[in-house]
């Protein structure tokens, strides 16, 4: 009963959704130390914003001395030393110490018959405050931050008072300080919080859907909530792409890899075959992969021409059938390229048909024969902007006989008649596609400088610097 019981809970448990990622973003100490300098000069801007409220209070020597502090305004606000470290599995730990700031503000006193009135300048540069940030994702799949544990510490301070008399100042110097140092207190935390939430206004811009094209877009939404090591941080993407507003899964799944470790540049993405994959899934699907080839699309200089009398020199029956006649081939891919990632190797490998047709004077269109095209192309991967782009070379190419309206022959007799339609026509028109790249995750306004791309086993690893420009 009870191993029923058991086994039916089991039973209930979903499977685990864990899906992983098809593009991996690891953000190195070096993007750490830029982002420590993104977040410091945030938290300075807000902290040079601080408007302490005005203050009054009473001080008791033999008589009551009431005092009221008004428009205090910093003039100056210095943060030093920040240091962000990461604490595995916690998150980056942001830590200012020795921080400091100038106060300008006017003070008025009421001592029994005397009224006093001048202004101050308080000077304090033993300010202290440390927080954690906590990474992760919101319901978009971008990524979030928020300020956790923070703490903050004012310490001593030294006030200046102008106008007035010095006897009458003295009286409440001491209570004023720490009415000041305790209001400081209380503003920090909030305004780090606050500095720390603005930081989500550009991680909203992540290009979560990426669009391509009329076909295709790609999602980069975060799979799970970013891993936190000593040296860097994280973060699997999907990085898959889709139909256009129809985000049907293709029958195969990304597989594990991971990145190395490296540590030069600030960012290190890395795209799995997988990601590629999808895309040439995607593209299949929606019937982008096919080629009609005219004859005016083949290079004049070539002797190779689309024609019956061109063909009738390999297969006679051509020519005798269909003299005269101009010809035209369609390529159609039979099934989603495969692409493999080796060091310093990536290929893609296609399986195609070709039919090729005579032109009737009329314009229709007569069968002759369907081959089989099987290829294999030496890929340039590169990143351009901030585009994956690439260009192919044909390395391989064997063709078989499919099906045949013009009876036997020889297939190997027209390899260099393909050769010629495969070099001037087809790999041309797929590098200007490729050579229009297709949009990695970017934030915001994201400058890439100083990027490299090595080609990996099942992934490419691009290594970049990020700029933000406004
Ligand atoms: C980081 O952690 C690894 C083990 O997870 C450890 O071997 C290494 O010494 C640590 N590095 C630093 C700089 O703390
Ligand atoms: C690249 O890899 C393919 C197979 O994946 C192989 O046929 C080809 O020879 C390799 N090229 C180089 C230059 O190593
Ligand atoms: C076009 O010409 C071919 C060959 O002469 C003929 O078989 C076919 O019926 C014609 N088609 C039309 C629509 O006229």
């Amino acid at each position: 009963m009870f191993l029923c019981w058991c086994l039916s809970l089991v039973a209930l448990i979903p499977l685990t959704t864990s899906t992983n990622p098809g593009v991996k973003v690891k953000l190195t100490a070096k993007g750490i130390e830029y982002g420590r300098q993104l977040a410091v000069a945030s938290i300075l801007q807000k902290l040079k914003t601080i408007k302490l409220d005005d203050m009054s209070g009473k001080v008791r020597v033999s008589w009551q001395v009431k005092y009221s502090l008004t428009n205090m305004n910093m003039v100056d606000v210095g943060l030093p030393t920040a240091a962000l470290d990461l604490v595995p599995g916690t998150g980056p730990k942001l830590s200012i110490v020795n921080a400091n700031f100038r106060l300008h503000g006017n003070w008025r006193v009421r001592y029994r018959f005397v009224k006093d009135s001048g202004s101050f300048n308080l000077n304090a540069d033993d300010i202290s405050f440390s927080t954690s940030l906590s990474i992760k994702t919101d319901p978009t799949g971008r990524p979030a931050v928020s300020s956790i544990d923070c703490g903050a510490n004012v310490g001593k301070m030294s006030v200046r008072f102008r106008g007035g008399a010095s006897w009458l100042y003295n009286l409440f110097k001491k209570s004023i300080s720490s009415a000041i140092q305790k209001a400081m207190q209380k503003k920090i935390c909030p305004l780090v919080a606050n500095a720390v939430s603005d930081l989500n206004n550009n991680l909203k811009t992540l290009n979560v859907l990426a669009k391509v094209d009329k076909f295709a877009e790609i999602e980069y939404s975060m799979v799970a909530s970013p891993t936190v090591s000593n040296t860097s941080i994280d973060f699997g993407l999907k990085g898959e792409f889709y139909n256009t507003g129809k985000h049907q899964e293709p029958p195969f799944s990304p597989a594990v890899f991971s990145l190395p470790p490296q540590i030069n540049n600030m960012l290190y993405i890395g795209v799995s075959s997988f990601t590629i994959e999808s895309a040439a899934f995607v593209y299949n699907t929606a019937g982008a992969l096919s080629l009609y080839i005219t004859d005016d699309m083949i290079p004049t200089i070539s002797p190779i021409r689309l024609n019956t009398r061109t063909f009738g020199v390999f297969i006679p029956q051509i020519d005798q059938r269909f003299p005269g006649l101009m010809m035209k081939l369609l390529v159609k891919m039979a099934k989603a390229p495969v692409i493999t990632f080796e060091p310093n190797n990536a290929t893609v490998q296609s399986f195609a048909s070709v039919t090729a047709y005579a032109i009737q004077p009329n314009a229709t269109l007569t069968p002759l024969f369907v081959l089989n095209l099987v290829s294999s192309v030496g890929a340039r991967v590169f990143v351009s902007g901030t585009r994956l782009a690439g260009a192919v070379t044909l390395s391989k190419m064997d063709l078989t006989l499919g099906t045949s309206d013009v009876g036997d022959f020889q297939v190997g007799t027209l390899n260099s008649i393909f050769q010629t339609v495969l070099n001037f026509v087809v790999i041309p028109t797929m590098n200007v596609q490729l050579a229009k790249g297709y949009p990695l995750p970017t934030l915001g306004k994201m400058k890439l400088v100083n990027t490299q791309l090595l080609v990996l086993k099942d992934h490419v690893m691009i290594g970049t610097d990020v700029q933000f420009t406004g």
